[in-house]
């Protein structure tokens, strides 16, 4: 069956990707974007830190930066949607053009730099979401020129725990300066441990305790993977996505955009960030949930990433060349290989192949 992305595809490729991206939130706004028929499946649905994913894929952060439009990609079948990363401030990013499609590669180079409207209109956004339609998590990071990163991190887990279902902290992304500093174990250490105490105020004030979620980088090594994990048990942190885009440039296929500087996600990343999924589910001995992303482009590519390690996935890059009935097919085609494998639950399939 001919779909309305198949349409929609050599229109938007035509244009800038930002220009397709923003026509994309544009009609997801505007509710012109059917809702998809979910079916359910009973073997996907899991129970994670208390919440209730009723299928593992999720939309990475970054599409939806301003949880514009939280409810309608929630539509589209996804168990879960990241909205952000939001910073304190409005910041505008770096000079367009900042996102160039791969094509050959089913990959994307973006060196956004955080562009988003700031964590007021964020939280005006978000509290729109109906929770009915599955889980919302939002994701928080730091603003360009701010010396001190935790304050701001401070500041938006405060601003977002009364709404969000789960926070995720940004401290990957390589289009702000010095943020992946934050990943070395004495900032790491100081970062987690004012989030950790902040996030002790907030369940007293809110009753509530929200679970928190690092998001790493790909481009680390063992030792790096080590000390991450370390502090992340240290710190009572609740979870781990697994990854964020990469500065590394694996051969690529595409002679147009290749040499563009950013963040490289989609297809090429698949290799290197599901090598990390693993190092990390062995390091923390699978007792911290992962939500394995980078490079899913198939069903297989998401089993891949469970098997691995992840207890749940996310997409983003992928969308942009098949659009959002990738997240239809993953889910469909998740229990076959479930049945095949002799797993009642996908849970069962967790971990079963890192190495
Ligand atoms: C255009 C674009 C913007 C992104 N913006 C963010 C962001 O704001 N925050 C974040 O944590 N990750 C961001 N990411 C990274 C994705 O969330 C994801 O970790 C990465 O793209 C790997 O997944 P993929 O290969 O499925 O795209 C962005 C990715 C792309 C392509």
């Amino acid at each position: 069956m001919l779909d309305l992305f198949t349409l929609a595809k050599p229109f938007l490729h035509a244009l800038p990707a930002e220009t397709a991206h923003n026509i994309a939130i544009c009609t997801l706004r505007k509710g012109l974007l059917p809702p998809v028929k979910t079916s359910l499946y009973p073997e996907l649905s899991q129970n994670i830190l208390g919440l209730n994913f009723k299928n593992p894929v999720g939309l990475a952060a970054g599409f939806d930066k301003n949880a514009m439009v939280v409810n309608s990609l929630l539509r589209q079948g996804f168990g879960f949607v990241e909205a952000g990363t939001v910073t304190p401030l409005a910041q505008s990013g770096n000079p367009k053009p900042r996102i160039f499609r791969l094509s050959s590669d089913e990959a994307i180079i973006n060196r956004l730099g955080f562009n988003n409207n700031g964590l007021a209109e964020f939280v005006k956004h978000f509290a729109q979401r109906d929770p009915r339609l599955g889980i919302a998590g939002a994701n928080i990071g730091k603003n360009k020129d701010t010396k001190n990163a935790s304050e701001d991190y401070v500041l938006g887990l405060k601003a977002v725990y009364p709404l969000a279902d789960y926070i995720t902290v940004n401290i990957s992304s390589p289009n702000t300066k010095g943020l992946r500093d934050l990943q070395k174990k004495e900032a790491l250490d100081e970062l987690l441990a004012e989030l950790a105490k902040a996030r002790s105020d907030a369940i007293l004030k809110h009753r509530k305790r929200v679970p928190i979620f690092l998001k790493i980088a790909p481009d680390i090594d063992k030792g790096e993977c080590e000390n991450i994990a370390e502090s992340v048990m240290l710190h009572g942190i609740d979870g781990l996505i697994v990854s964020n885009t990469t500065i590394s440039r694996p051969v690529l296929l595409s002679r147009n955009n290749f040499g563009e500087e950013g963040g490289l996600s989609g297809a090429p990343l698949f290799t290197l960030s599901t090598k990390v999924l693993g190092e990390i589910y062995k390091l923390t001995s699978g007792k911290i949930p992962i939500i394995g992303v980078g490079g899913i482009s198939s069903p297989q590519d998401a089993y891949d990433k469970i098997c691995a390690g992840a207890s749940l996935v996310q997409v983003y890059s992928a969308l942009i060349y098949q659009g959002f009935g990738l997240v239809r097919r993953i889910n469909a085609e998740l229990p076959t290989f479930l049945a095949r494998d002799g797993f009642k639950n996908i849970s069962e399939a967790v971990g079963t192949k890192a190495n």
